[in-house]
């Protein structure tokens, strides 16, 4: 039988890249070829995500676009999966009528057996809701993708170098703005051994970085949930891995920040010197308003504690702007926060209405050119303060994992430990190494530098 080819397309989270990489696994298995382009691909599938509206509009544009691919071949099979297709369901048909497959993040595991016999001209097929972790042992075949993709043959991706790997999945902590826990369903935690076996599995096959995933991964192993004990533990467990020179975890919910996991900073020699912690807004009204269960001061306090455990720690934050009712001064404590804090990079977004949430229901909402006009003021504020960080790094030397190349002919690219992008002229053959930059150049997104002397020297007697 002829090879078929699949194309995928990932939007939104590390999540949905590390569930894109699962299923191509477990289609690799069955024969299917991972395809470089869309045009001559038999199955095109796109991972969706609906944080934001503009995010679901972008997978619209992009369905559209597809069509004529469609026109072009009609045994082309399309799909659409994640959040968009968990949140439009069997509505997606109605917009875009030339769809095959319509699944949610839940249920992608069961994508390689129905590809086995569906034909665009049969009846497109939606599937929503969670899917077990496992089946009952008389089943045919587990149905969570994550169990399924095993890590013997678990294709690390997005470079082998530096792999995600997701610890637990969906959400329970409904902050008033956001979609995920309608869409991603109850926080589950994923057994303990299958996570260290599946780590294991990628150090072997050559990952020096491991990324461990979840939406609020320090819920890691609750109470209720089934299958994980301790985050801390289990992060102490990965940690003592052989061979794994970094490792890095993300999302944290700033509520549940124990001071074990703090700790853990000072104490564990290869967990990098990064945390993501969304911050969301610095006013304390507006964030009871978001539901997040803490306020300024603990966000503050917890700061001081991560950095009186790692004192070079860099952090980065998620913050919205123009939650309904934010005035001017609460934007400003806003502001302020990211003043005093001094976070090495963010990641900021204008308040976006989202079907189901609370937020959605509240009035005063903000005007999309006020959302504007403050979202442009914060991240000007910002790209000074990550500037003034890089600057500060002119004459040192990082550690880089080189995972990419630069924009010009002979530079490489990575990023240090406390994730900084680096670009420096070398030699194709350090892809995949570690290796020490002396930094020279500031720029708001990244560092310039040149390999050290001493590793100059050892290519020079290589060649
Ligand atoms: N509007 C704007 N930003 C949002 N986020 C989540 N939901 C929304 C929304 N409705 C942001 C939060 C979260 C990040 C992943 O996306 O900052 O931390
Ligand atoms: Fe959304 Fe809040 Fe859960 Fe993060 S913690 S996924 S923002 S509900």
């Amino acid at each position: 039988m002829k090879t078929r080819n699949l194309y995928i397309v990932t939007y939104g989270c590390q999540m949905n890249v590390y569930d894109s990489t699962c299923l191509g696994t477990l289609m690799k298995k069955r024969g299917w070829k991972l395809a470089e382009k869309p045009e001559g691909a038999d199955f095109i599938f796109l991972n969706t995500c609906s944080i934001r509206e503009k995010a679901a509009r972008r997978v619209i544009g992009h369905l559209n676009r597809l069509k004529a691919l469609k026109q072009k071949n009609p045994a082309l099979i399309l799909g659409v999966g994640g959040c968009v297709a968990e949140q439009e369901g069997q509505k997606l048909l109605k917009q875009v009528p030339w769809l095959n497959l319509v699944v949610g993040p839940g249920r992608l595991g069961e994508i390689p057996q129905l590809l086995e016999n569906l034909t665009s001209d049969m009846p497109p097929i939606v599937l929503s809701g969670q899917a077990p972790l496992m089946t009952e042992p008389a089943a045919s075949e587990p149905q969570d993708h994550r169990a399924l993709a095993s890590f013997k043959d678990f294709e690390p991706g997005p470079s082998p170098i530096s792999s995600f790997l997701t610890i637990m999945t969906g959400c329970d902590n409904y902050c008033a703005y956001c979609v995920v826990p309608y869409l991603r369903g109850r926080e589950t935690s994923r057994p303990k051994e299958e996570i260290l076996a599946e780590a294991r599995s990628l150090v072997n096959r050559g990952s020096l970085e491991l990324t461990l995933l979840g939406q609020n991964v320090n819920s890691y192993g609750r109470p209720g949930h089934r299958g994980g004990q301790d985050f801390v533990e289990l992060l102490t467990e990965v940690a003592n891995i052989p061979h794994l020179e970094r490792l890095r975890f993300t999302t944290s919910h700033p509520k549940d920040f124990p001071p074990a996991l703090v700790d853990l900073f000072g104490q564990l020699p290869n967990l990098c010197e990064h945390l993501h912690l969304p911050l969301q807004a610095g006013s304390d009204r507006i964030l009871a308003a978001m539901g997040r269960r803490y306020d300024s001061a603990h966000y503050l306090w917890l700061v001081s504690a991560l950095r009186a455990a790692c004192p070079n720690l860099a952090l980065s934050t998620d913050i919205i702007v123009g939650f309904p009712g934010e005035t001017e001064q609460e934007f400003n404590q806003t502001v302020k926060m990211l003043e005093s804090i001094g976070f090495d990079f963010i990641f900021s977004f204008k308040y976006s209405d989202r079907p189901m949430t609370k937020a959605n229901l509240l009035p005063d909402k903000i005007e999309e050119k006020e959302k504007q006009r403050r979202l442009a003021h914060l991240q000007a504020v910002q790209k000074a303060i990550t500037l003034e960080k890089h600057q500060a790094l002119i004459g040192q030397s990082l550690e880089v994992l080189v995972d990419g190349f630069g924009r010009n002919q002979g530079q490489l690219s990575g990023r240090s430990r406390d994730l900084k992008l680096v670009h420096f002229d070398g030699p194709e053959s350090l892809m995949g190494q570690l290796v020490m930059v002396k930094i020279l150049e500031a720029w708001p997104v990244s560092l310039i530098g040149e390999l050290n002397s001493n590793q100059k020297k050892a290519l020079q007697n290589l060649n």
